[in-house]
């Protein structure tokens, strides 16, 4: 049975006094995580430690970095390392979200070397994939998909492969309040599966986690996840608000 795993994304958001509150919320609320359905929180730099404290009393809440670079350590000022990350016991940090990609140039190939190095150090990466509107207008969708998991994640063993979460947000669904309906979704997830299936096998392919994500809200979230190929979500906007996240996790 493959997990289910919902995605708390807070890009370059909160104050330290807001995410006190938000880390307090998630903390106390009864939330519906058990071994096969986690919750993970991909929180600002300078809150990690704070977030690991905060949820360290439950195992199925997670932290996760938003970014990492592709090596181990050194003279790369600004940038956050798998070494550090791993010292201060997180296991997840999400990769070639397509604002890193649009915005800092993030290619498939220089995402390829960061799976490499989180993999190297134990830590999973959330890679994220996705399509712009221009080629989601064209129709051609499944290829620009199929192209970025080919070209930063073929490399990889099929004992590697199994160890990613997938998350595929479609970048005209982001943050626009516009989200691909449930149908999309599962059509775009079932493909990816088999672009995993053609590569390592039906079995392998069963086993990785895909995420929705853009737009996910309380009200459209059961429709969503309840898709066959659909394993949770990779939420922005709505996971900055406590009531609604919880109620995510929760449908
Ligand atoms: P929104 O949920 O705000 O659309 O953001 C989605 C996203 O980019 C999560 O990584």
């Amino acid at each position: 049975m493959r997990k289910k795993v919902i995605a708390a994304n807070w890009k370059m958001n909160g104050t330290l006094e807001q995410a006190n509150a938000l880390l307090d919320a998630f903390a106390a609320a009864p939330l519906t995580v058990n071994e096969n359905k986690i919750a993970v929180f991909a929180v600002p730099a300078p809150y990690l430690m704070l977030a690991k404290e905060k949820l360290s009393g439950n195992p199925y809440l997670q932290v996760a970095a938003q970014n990492c670079y592709s090596k181990k350590s050194g003279a790369y000022t600004g940038e956050l390392s798998v070494e550090i990350l791993q010292s201060i016991g997180i296991n997840y940090v999400v990769l070639g979200h397509s604002e890193r990609r649009e915005y800092f140039g993030e290619s498939n190939a220089f995402l390829a070397d960061k799976v490499n190095i989180c993999l190297e150090y134990n830590i999973t990466p959330i890679f994220c994939c996705g399509e712009p509107l221009e080629i989601r207008e064209a129709d051609t969708q499944n290829a620009f998909v199929a192209k970025q998991l080919q070209e930063s994640l073929f490399h990889l063993s099929a004992s590697e492969i199994v160890k990613l979460v997938i998350a595929y947000e479609p970048i005209w669904a982001i943050g626009t309040g516009k989200t691909a309906s449930s149908a999309q979704a599962q059509e775009m997830h079932a493909s990816i599966r088999s672009v995993f299936a053609a590569k390592y096998g039906a079995e392998v392919a069963s086993i990785i986690p895909i995420l929705y994500g853009g737009s996910v809200k309380a009200s459209n979230a059961s429709e969503i996840f309840s898709e066959t190929d659909v394993d949770g979500g990779l939420v922005g906007g709505a996971s900055l608000i406590a009531d609604e996240f919880i109620k995510i996790i929760n449908a």
